[in-house]
């Protein structure tokens, strides 16, 4: 059995002491919560929100990653010092790093590669843009992802791995994939999965949806048989629209 993972991406959004009051206001409101329940701050409030949620089930991501442990690479953040912080999970190959940053599918696996080996739970992203959708590309679009996203990642490291499946379409739009939709996509990265390990992998393995996920259709999209959780960006700022997703059974 699968259980849900419910994540908050809060991007680039809230000084430190606005992602301190959010992580506590969460940790009250999900104090019942039966769902895992991951946020992900800005690098700079890490520390603070690690500490404003110690002793919680609330578990702590950062949005990305370098791609080395360590060395001469400016501005980048390695696996171990969001360890040093705390930091369990990370979510790698979002679509704004893809599209805005230029990240390839080999540079991704490269940064799930060293997230396994440094112990930290990767949400591999994958999805596609509206006219590769449009041109009948979605299934080789987001094959491709999951398959060159997962290279070299053994059958062993598998559980510590989630797949986001975010249509770029859907991001900050306001724009959801039916639930239909959604859940045929999360149904066919399944099916790449068991082709690349086998189906028992592949049916134990979580599928977050995410792109305009609110309060009025998590309910709904979580109740596909593929959709396992939810990556949730615009809403996951407020304590008043994040705490009803986690908590939407
Ligand atoms: P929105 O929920 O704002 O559409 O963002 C989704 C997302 O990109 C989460 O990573």
């Amino acid at each position: 059995m699968r259980s849900y993972y419910i994540a908050g991406n809060w991007k680039m959004h809230k000084t430190v002491a606005e992602s301190v009051t959010l992580a506590q206001e969460l940790v009250e409101q999900l104090k019942t919560c039966k769902h895992k329940v991951m946020i992900a701050p800005a690098f700079t409030a890490l520390s603070a929100v690690a500490q404003a949620i110690r002793g919680s089930s609330i578990v702590l991501g950062a949005q990305n990653m370098g791609p080395e442990a360590q060395g001469a690479h400016t501005g980048e953040i390695s696996p171990l010092m969001l360890k040093d912080l705390g930091v369990q999970a990370v979510i790698l190959g979002h679509s704004e790093r893809r599209h805005s940053y230029l990240e390839t599918d080999e540079l991704i696996n490269r940064k799930v590669l060293l997230a396994l080996e440094y112990g930290l739970q990767p949400i591999l992203c994958v999805g596609e843009t509206l006219a590769e959708r449009e041109a009948g590309n979605l299934e080789a679009v987001v094959g491709s992802q999951v398959r060159d996203g997962l290279k070299g990642v053994a059958l062993s490291s598998l559980g510590s791995v989630t797949i986001a499946y975010e249509p770029v379409w859907a991001i900050g739009t306001g724009k959801t994939a039916t639930p239909e939709d959604a859940d045929a996509v999360h149904a066919y990265i399944r099916q790449v999965l068991a082709g690349l390990y086998n189906q028992k992998a592949a049916d134990s393995m979580i599928i977050q949806y995410g792109g305009s996920v609110k309060p009025d259709n998590v309910s709904q999209l979580m109740a596909k048989p593929n959709i396992d959780g939810a990556l949730v960006g615009g809403a996951s700022l407020k304590v008043d629209s994040f705490s009803p997703i986690a908590l939407f059974v």
